[in-house]
């Protein structure tokens, strides 16, 4: 078999990564993550651009070193196309442009989210991959999506967010709460220690595969100012029910979807991909359904999970083995479609 060294560039919103596969296997994966972020609460998309141009040159150095090859090696490029932030994407992009000019080697425009449930076809022991067709929930803080996938590069998306993402929803309250964003892994750990059942919240009615979570962040909002007011201290009384409680409601929300798919399509191969699929309680529940509905499930290792250039490496590959090339002229794009 051909060896086929493929290196990928992520920088879709905060983390920058770069990662160097041979074929289907991992040889390196590097995220530099940006932690001015933290003071603010949120990603500043300005700030982001400024740290992907000063990490970016360093970060692939790092991954080629890792994989113990060096740039002449190289068979392609990809690169992170979009969805994300444009300016965060012009500079992952408009580096891998001009290092695939220089090198003489192909470049390979990746859609992000493409990228998310392809994460499942990299080699890992102990991993199986799904076989097409399969669905796909893809979870995490810009996205959320059931996809149905039938090929590497065909892919249809059967419902979607109709206003905030679940890692949105995450991070907002977490941020009620007090804690830094990202806040979505604070709320994880704590809802282990937590009675789910201690805090009643509604679940959207939204229909169809079609997901809605402002309602739900506005609803813990005014829950918890209504509390506060009673007692100043019980935000810090109660952190860990209050963390298993919202969990609670957000597995029930994306299970529930996630059962309608598999009525409506027959499919019951489900893989799930994006920051918040690294979720210990969605985990749980997904894996459970295997003995509880038959169900083959597929969860990522952990680091494929949150942003990563793997994923983007893998996506790659198989246009890379499709013959499915850049041209000159690609552009990033803010908004990608799918
Ligand atoms: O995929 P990702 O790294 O970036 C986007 O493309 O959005 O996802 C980041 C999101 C954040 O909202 C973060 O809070 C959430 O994933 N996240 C989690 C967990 N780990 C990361 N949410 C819930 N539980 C976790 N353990
Ligand atoms: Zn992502």
């Amino acid at each position: 078999q051909q060896l086929n060294y493929i290196l990928a560039i992520e920088s879709s919103c905060d983390d920058t990564g770069a990662a160097v596969l041979c074929n289907e296997k991992v040889l390196s994966n590097v995220v530099a993550k940006q932690e001015i972020h933290e003071l603010y609460g949120g990603v500043i998309p300005e700030l982001a651009s400024r740290a992907h141009q000063q990490n970016i040159v360093p970060v692939i150095d790092v991954a080629l070193q890792k994989a113990g090859i060096s740039k002449s090696d190289l068979s392609a490029i990809a690169f992170t196309q979009g969805p994300g932030l444009m300016g965060s994407l012009l500079v992952g992009g408009s580096f891998a442009k001009s290092l695939s000019m220089a090198l003489h080697i192909p470049l390979i425009a990746v859609n992000h989210m493409h990228a998310h449930i392809l994460a499942h076809f990299i080699d890992e022991e102990g991993f199986d991959k799904p076989t097409f067709p399969f669905l796909a929930m893809t979870i995490s803080g810009g996205h959320t999506q059931i996809v149905k996938v039938n090929s590497f590069v065909d892919m249809e998306i059967l419902g979607e967010t109709t206003d905030d993402a679940v890692g949105e929803a995450y991070d907002k309250t977490a941020k009620i709460l007090g804690f830094p964003y990202p806040g979505g892994p604070l709320i994880d750990k704590h809802a282990q220690n937590g009675n789910p059942k201690a805090y009643a919240f509604t679940k959207p009615k939204v229909d169809g595969l079609n997901f809605s979570f402002s309602g739900l962040k506005t609803q813990i909002l005014y829950f918890i100012q209504k509390e506060v007011k009673k007692n100043p201290d019980f935000i810090k009384e109660n952190i860990d029910d209050i963390c298993a409680s919202v969990q609670h409601t957000i597995i029930r929300i994306l299970m529930d979807k996630i059962k309608l798919a598999v009525e409506q399509t027959g499919i019951r191969q489900i893989a799930i991909g994006g920051g918040v699929s690294a979720n210990s309680g969605i985990r749980k529940a997904l894996k459970e359904t295997e003995t509880k509905y038959g169900w083959k499930t597929f969860i990522p290792k952990f680091e494929y999970t949150t942003d990563n250039a793997a994923m983007i490496g893998i996506v790659g590959y198989h246009k890379f083995n499709l013959g499915i090339f850049s041209d000159d002229e690609v552009v990033s794009k803010a908004r990608l479609e799918f």
